[in-house]
C-alpha cells in the first residue's frame, strides 16, 4: 500500500459505472483526525450524484456516512484518541467524504460508537439522524432541548420536558397533526422516533403497509398506504376531518413531484401550515437509458395554497446552528443510539469481492428502488486492511 496515497470510489461522468482513483492521503491538522473507514452507508444522494452529477464537480467521491477507528489526531483535538471508534455524517470536500479508505475530518462531525453497539449498526445513522434534527429545529422550530446531564445524572430531555401547547393544539383546542410522508424513509423513521421522545403524539405516516406496524411502534398514531388503492390523499384528509384537527407541520421526506410534493400540496390547507421537503426535488426518476430530473425550487413543483409555507431542506447548512455544531453529532446522535430512543435503520448489507464492487452492487440498488425501510451498508477497508492498521497502532 502507498502510504502517501490511498483509493477512492469517484463518479466520473453521469450514469457511468464508479471508478477508483488513487488520492492523496492528508495528514489531520487542527481538530482533524483521520481514520480508516470500516463501515459505510449509501444512499439516495449519492444515486442523485452519480446518476446526474447533482452539485458534483467531477471526479467526485462519493459517501457521506462513515464508521472506522482513528488512527490518528490533529494538534488540537480534544474529544478522540487513536484507536477510538467513531461515526458520522461527512460530506464538505474530498478529504473528508466515506467511501475512500482514510477520511480526515473535524472531531465535531463524529461521535464515539456506543459500547454494545456494531460500526455497521452506527453508520446507518449520520445523514438522516442529523437531518431531522435540522428539520425539527431549523424549519418547524420545535425546541428539542437536550441537557449533557450531571455527574451520575441522565443525559436527554429535561425532567418533565413537553412541546409547547401551539405546537400541539389549535388557538381553539383542535389537534395540530403532523404529516410524515415517507414514514418507512429512513428519514421518516428516525423522524418519528425523536417526536415520539420529545412527546408528540399526534403523528400520522404515509407510507408502505409492510412498514405500518413498526411506525406505530415508533410513535405513528396512524398509517396510511400510499399505494394502497385510492386516493391516499383522501384517507388522509377524512381522517383529520372527523378527528376535528388540523395538519400543521408536513414533513415530505420523499421530495417526489409527482410521488409526494403534488399529493402533500393537497393536504396543506391549514393557515401556517409548514411543509418541510428534502431536495433534491424528483421530477423524473433514474432509470436505465433514463436522464433523471432535479428541481430545487419546491414553489414551482406543486401547486400550493396562499397561507402556507413550503420550503425545501438542504442539511448541508445544519451547522449553521452553533449550539448543536458541537454537540449534535458528538453527544446527541451517539446517546440517542446508545439508550435506544433511535432504532437503527435495519442494515442490508452490500457484498462484492472488492470495495468498488460493493460500491457499484449497492449504487445499481438504489437506482432499481430495491431499498425499502432499511439503509444500504458495505465495508470499504478489507479485513487485513484494518488488521495492518490496528496492528502499526499498537507499535
Ligand atoms: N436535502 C437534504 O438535506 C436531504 C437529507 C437527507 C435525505 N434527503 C433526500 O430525501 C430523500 C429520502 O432519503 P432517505 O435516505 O430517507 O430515503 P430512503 O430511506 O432510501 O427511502 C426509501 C423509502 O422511500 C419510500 N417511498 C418511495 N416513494 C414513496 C412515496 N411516493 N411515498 C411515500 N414513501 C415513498 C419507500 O417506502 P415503502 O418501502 O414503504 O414503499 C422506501 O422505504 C432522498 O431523495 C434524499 O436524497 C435530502
Amino acid at each position: 500500500m502507498n502510504r502517501n496515497t490511498h483509493p477512492a470510489i469517484v463518479t466520473v461522468r453521469p450514469s457511468e459505472p464508479l471508478q477508483i482513483l488513487q488520492v492523496e492521503t492528508p495528514k489531520p491538522v487542527d481538530n482533524e483526525v483521520k481514520l480508516i473507514v470500516q463501515w459505510t452507508a449509501s444512499g439516495p444522494l449519492d444515486h442523485h450524484q452519480a446518476s446526474a452529477h447533482l452539485l458534483v464537480t467531477p471526479p467526485q467521491i462519493l459517501g457521506d456516512g462513515v464508521a472506522g477507528t482513528i488512527l490518528q489526531v490533529g494538534p488540537n483535538v480534544t474529544r478522540y484518541k487513536p484507536g477510538d471508534e467513531v461515526f458520522g455524517f461527512v460530506w464538505r470536500n474530498a478529504k473528508e467524504k466515506a467511501h475512500q479508505l482514510y477520511c480526515v475530518a473535524p472531531e465535531n462531525l463524529l461521535g464515539k460508537v456506543p459500547e454494545g453497539k456494531s460500526m455497521q449498526e452506527a453508520v446507518v445513522l449520520g445523514n438522516n439522524f442529523v437531518t431531522v434534527w435540522h428539520v425539527f429545529t431549523n424549519d418547524f422550530e420545535f425546541e428539542l432541548p437536550w441537557d449533557r446531564g450531571v455527574e451520575g445524572g441522565a443525559k436527554g430531555k429535561p425532567e418533565g420536558y413537553k412541546p409547547r401547547k401551539n405546537e400541539t393544539e389549535t388557538e381553539d383546542g383542535r389537534k395540530k397533526w403532523i404529516l410524515v410522508w415517507g414514514g418507512s424513509s429512513s428519514c421518516g423513521m428516525y423522524g418519528i422516533q425523536v417526536l415520539k421522545y420529545y412527546g408528540y403524539e399526534n403523528i400520522i405516516a404515509v407510507a408502505g403497509s409492510k412498514h405500518h406496524e413498526t411506525l406505530k411502534r415508533y410513535g405513528a398514531k396512524e398509517c396510511f398506504d400510499y399505494r394502497g388503492g385510492g386516493d391516499v390523499v383522501e384517507r388522509v384528509k377524512e381522517f383529520v376531518r372527523k378527528d376535528g384537527g388540523e395538519v400543521s407541520y408536513i414533513f415530505d421526506c420523499i421530495g417526489s413531484q409527482d410521488g409526494s410534493l403534488r399529493p402533500v400540496a393537497r393536504i396543506a390547507g391549514a393557515d401556517g401550515c409548514r411543509i418541510a421537503i428534502l431536495l433534491p426535488v424528483v421530477v423524473k426518476d433514474a432509470a436505465p437509458g433514463i436522464k433523471p430530473e432535479y428541481e430545487m425550487d419546491v414553489t414551482s413543483c406543486a401547486d400550493w395554497a396562499k397561507n402556507v409555507t413550503p420550503v425545501g431542506v438542504r442539511t448541508h447548512f445544519w451547522m449553521d446552528n452553533k449550539v448543536l455544531a458541537g454537540t449534535l453529532q458528538t453527544e446527541i446522535m451517539p446517546w440517542a443510539l446508545e439508550t435506544g430512543v433511535i432504532e437503527p435503520n435495519e442494515q442490508i448489507v452490500v457484498e462484492g469481492h472488492t470495495m468498488l464492487e460493493r460500491a457499484q452492487s449497492a449504487m445499481d440498488m438504489l437506482r432499481d428502488k430495491k431499498v425499502s425501510g432499511g439503509r444500504l451498508v458495505w465495508r470499504i477497508a478489507e479485513e487485513g486492511q484494518i488488521a495492518e492498521a490496528l496492528k502499526e497502532l499498537k507499535q
